[in-house]
């Protein structure tokens, strides 16, 4: 259902704004070289912004433009907009960025009504399977605190829910030390750079789990292939790799999909967590969801998460972004009254690197 009412539309001062802004700071710092450079023209463009427009105020315009682009030209035409994505292009032979504004305009005006609805109907929701490279060792870290039980997991904000699948895939860290998870013929690979003087924790070869499901607000539904094209279409074109690792994780989750149940952290995780078997160590986490919740509502998931942990101990991971490109990993547990929060890992918002920590305990503000 499209969102906004015309009313409250961004005007085109302000999108060129925004336009101005991803162009300058955001595709950079995200190596979109392509996107880095049509931003600037469209916020020259009137009849570019007149689309953009569509999108609801609650999302960011620049990546539904660009994934509404992107999401036509995924279904195989034979576009000469598409010889600039090096997703499309074959291996290597993708065409200056810098000469590609006259294609895209023509070809955004050319499917005007098509693009429009795409951007006022969807939203900006991706799966970085990639942060499964700080989940592993944190599920590490748990299992070796409770080594009697296997781990019940919960995720809040599971998207498409490729990350409840972390166990099936293959792990690489290169550091000072390196180290080695899963199995290394498993079609999704995944590799991390190691910094920093502490070592990650041992990865035992078995990490057993008895229960796991996401709750998340907006499932996404990765046996229908529609929706999947969106998820592609948002991810950058230049990041090649990222679109072959969703490919393959979605190809491993059709195999067994997740359990994802529709609803929201803020009502529904009290009643969810009943579900998770009382004699295993339940961890609940989040990765990059909770900056969506608003302040006064994530008090409500504070308490479920305390009032669970009337009956059994309860850890709580978190791995939120404190920079564009930077993020924290945290473990709360709480048992009976008792909250501890260790900062367990310093990473990258993406999974790339990760700094474990001594994990020494905090106390809780
Ligand atoms: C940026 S995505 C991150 C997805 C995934 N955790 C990852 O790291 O790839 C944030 C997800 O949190 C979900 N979300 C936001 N608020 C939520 C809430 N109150 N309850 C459940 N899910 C929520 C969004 O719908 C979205 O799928």
């Amino acid at each position: 259902m499209p969102w906004p009412a015309p009313a409250e539309r961004r005007s085109p001062g302000q999108l060129a704004r925004i336009f101005q802004r991803f162009g300058a700071r955001e595709a950079p710092q995200l190596s979109a070289r392509l996107y880095a450079a049509l931003c600037p023209a469209i916020a020259a463009d009137d009849d570019l912004l007149a689309v953009a427009a569509s999108a609801s105020p609650t999302q960011p315009p620049p990546n539904l433009l660009f994934g509404a682009v992107h999401y036509l030209l995924l279904d195989g035409r034979h576009d000469p907009l598409s010889a600039f994505y090096p997703d499309l292009a074959p291996t290597g032979s993708a065409a200056d960025p810098l000469h590609a504004f006259p294609h895209f305009r023509d070809f955004v005006l050319r499917n005007r009504t098509q693009i429009e609805t795409l951007i006022a109907g969807r939203r900006v929701q991706t799966n970085v399977i990639q942060r499964c490279t700080c989940l592993l060792p944190a599920f590490a870290h748990v299992a070796d605190a409770a080594p009697e039980h296997a781990l019940a997991l919960l995720e809040i904000g599971p998207s498409a829910g490729l990350n409840l699948a972390w166990d099936r895939y293959g792990y690489r860290y290169h550091g000072a030390t390196d180290a080695r998870w899963g199995d290394p013929s498993a079609p999704v690979q995944l590799d991390a750079e190691l910094r920093g003087a502490v070592d990650l924790p041992p990865l035992p070869a078995n990490l057993p789990v008895a229960w796991r499901a996401g709750l998340e607000l907006h499932p996404v539904d990765i046996t229908n292939d529609d929706q999947v094209r969106w998820l592609r279409a948002l991810i950058w074109p230049e990041h090649v790799e990222r679109h072959q690792r969703l490919a393959a994780a979605i190809a491993v989750a059709r195999q067994r999909p997740p359990r994802i149940v529709p609803g929201d952290a803020t009502t529904d995780l009290a009643s969810l967590l009943t579900e998770a078997p009382i004699d295993a160590a339940l961890c609940v986490f989040a990765t990059h969801a909770l900056y969506q919740v608003p302040d006064e509502c994530r008090q409500r998931i504070d308490a479920a998460l305390q009032n669970a942990a009337q009956l059994r101990p309860v850890w709580f991971l978190s791995m939120e972004g404190t920079g564009p490109d930077y993020s924290q990993l945290f473990l709360h547990r709480c048992a009976s009254g008792d909250h501890t929060i260790t900062h367990l890992a310093d990473c990258n918002a993406h999974g790339r690197w990760i700094e474990w920590r001594a994990g020494r305990p905090i106390l809780p503000s």
